[in-house]
Parts: structure tokens; C-alpha cells; sequence
């Protein structure tokens, strides 16, 4: 029998994708030499210090979409292929976004929480919310996940513009170039780019002025595509009407001020995270390691 080969997994890889690994190869926990395959989770990512600890590293398989925590320009400069779980979780991240905007606009933990606390009883009938049909969805970003979301709104929008690095044309929508126009044509702005550096601070402060005291900002990307101090300070002073929110810049930190309004509504990144997704990414992460064993084509590439 030959030997099985050596898997180095970070700590936040989850039990399914370690049950799927351990029976063809043996997992490691500590990075060393004669390490050729790294297995890792969107948080944990892999820096060029994380490559450097493994000189024999070639292959990084993230079992998530978003790979900014991979130095993807440091791998491919030592010949690293690094693979991420595309698809398999776009139709959830979309659905979450589009409960995102319905529970901010329809107030759903507020009205909950009134329910819970014995107030519909006590004192009568909740504050009204606002409808979200009709309104104006702006797009930051079309990419699987933004046109799946913008497909999701489309039945109850008003109108859909996005905005991209560059108009699409298989898209029916409304194409912007600048965010900070779209914030302002926007009743609500949905944030679906790739994080990492090109996208970092897109969503402005100027954008966040923009959308506006009866504008509402969703986020289902990454924290660091807002200006998050900026947000916080909009929120707080009602200078931005409400925000849903499922990601953030500090994982898993959440800015204090945004805990007591009742304007936010503020999920633990929880996008892909159901079984049916968790299942599905896991199962192509562990794709990508055998198929790199085997010496066959890598399925999803970055
Ligand atoms: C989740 O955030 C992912 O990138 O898959």
C-alpha cells in the first residue's frame, strides 16, 4: 500500500471536509516540508509566510468563494495552484440577501423581538415598517452572486441598476459606473463584490452619504469593502437608514454602536452557511485536493 499523502488543514476547517480528506490522505496540523497540499477556509486564508512555512506547497484549496485572505499573487509566483468553491453557494448568498433587505425594510428582529416580549399584548400594534416593493435596487458588484441576486429582486423591484467594472451585456439591467451615483439613484444598495484590495473601501464614505437618511445598505461580501467607521457613524446619527448586515471588517467583532439600533439587523456570516452548502463546498474542496492527487485538471481554479 503506498503511502497517503500529507494534507496540512487550518483550524477553521470544519468537520464535513475533514471526514471527506482523512480517509485518502493524512491530515496535518502543523505546516513542514514534504507538505504539498494546504486545505483552508475563506477566514483563514493562506499569507506568504503560511506558503513559506511549507517549501513543498502546491496546491491551495479554500473551501470558500471568496479568496482574500489567499496571497493568490505570492502562490502563483511560486507556482501554486489555489482553487476556491464557486457556485455551489450562490443560490443561499442570494437568498440571504434578499431576507437582508425584506427583514431590514419589514423590521423583522424588532417585530420578533416585540412578540417575544409580550408588547403586541402589553401595548398594541408595532410601529409601521416599509415596503420593499417598488424600491430601487442598486447592484455593487454582478458577478454569479450579484446577478443572482438581481434575478431574485427582479419580480419586486422597482427598477435594478449595477454597478461593474464595466457594463455587461447579457444583463437587462441598468448599468452605473460610479458607486457613488449608484448610492444616490439607490433606495437600497446591495454589496456583492470580491473583497481584497481592488474593492477595498469602495463603499465610501461619500457612497454612504450618497444612499442617504432613507437609504439602506446590504452587505453579503466582505467587511472590507465598507467603510465600516464611516457606516457606523451614518447609522448611528441617522444619516443612512439601516443597513443589513452579514459580514463585517473584524470578524467576528462588531462594531458596539451598531448592537442598539434597531436599524441594523446583523447576521454571524452566515451566506453559505447551511448544510445543504456547507456540504456542497465542502465536497468540491476535497474535489480539487483529489483531483491534484491524481494528477488530473484542478475543477475550479482561480
Ligand atoms: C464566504 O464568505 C465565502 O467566501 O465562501
Amino acid at each position: 500500500m503506498t503511502e497517503k499523502l500529507p494534507v496540512l488543514v487550518t483550524p477553521g476547517v470544519p468537520d464535513n471536509l475533514i471526514r471527506l480528506l482523512e480517509s485518502d490522505f493524512t491530515l496535518v496540523r502543523e505546516p513542514g516540508p514534504g507538505i504539498a497540499i494546504l486545505v483552508t477556509t475563506g477566514g483563514d486564508g493562506a499569507d506568504a509566510a503560511a506558503m513559506d512555512a511549507c517549501p513543498d506547497l502546491r496546491l491551495i484549496s479554500v473551501m470558500a468563494v471568496g479568496y482574500d485572505k489567499v496571497d493568490v499573487a505570492y502562490a502563483k509566483a511560486r507556482g501554486i495552484a489555489v482553487t476556491n468553491t464557486p457556485d455551489v453557494l450562490t443560490d443561499d448568498v442570494a437568498d440571504l440577501a434578499l431576507a437582508l433587505m425584506l427583514s431590514v425594510f419589514r423590521r423583522l428582529p424588532a417585530q420578533d423581538l416585540y412578540v417575544r416580549q409580550g408588547r403586541w399584548a402589553r401595548d398594541g400594534n408595532p410601529p409601521l415598517s416599509r415596503s420593499l416593493s417598488g424600491r430601487r435596487i442598486g447592484i455593487l458588484g454582478l458577478g454569479r452572486i450579484g446577478r443572482a441576486i438581481a434575478e431574485r429582486v427582479q419580480p419586486i423591484a422597482g427598477e435594478i441598476a449595477y454597478y461593474a467594472r464595466g457594463a455587461r451585456a447579457d444583463a437587462p439591467w441598468r448599468f452605473e459606473p460610479d458607486p457613488v451615483e449608484l448610492g444616490r439613484w439607490s433606495d437600497v444598495m446591495v454589496v456583492a463584490v470580491a473583497g481584497g484590495g481592488p474593492t477595498k473601501g469602495l463603499v465610501s464614505r461619500e457612497v454612504i452619504g450618497a444612499l442617504g437618511p432613507d437609504g439602506v445598505l446590504v452587505n453579503i461580501a466582505r467587511g472590507s469593502v465598507v467603510d465600516e467607521p464611516a457606516l457606523v457613524e451614518a447609522l448611528v446619527s441617522g444619516r443612512l437608514g439601516g443597513a443589513g448586515l452579514d459580514v463585517f471588517a473584524d470578524e467576528p467583532n462588531v462594531p458596539e454602536a451598531l448592537l442598539g439600533l434597531e436599524t441594523v439587523v446583523l447576521l454571524p456570516h452566515q451566506g453559505s452557511a447551511t448544510i445543504e452548502t456547507r456540504g456542497a463546498m465542502a465536497k468540491l474542496a476535497a474535489d480539487n485536493v483529489i483531483a491534484f492527487a491524481g494528477g488530473g485538471p484542478l475543477l475550479t481554479p482561480v
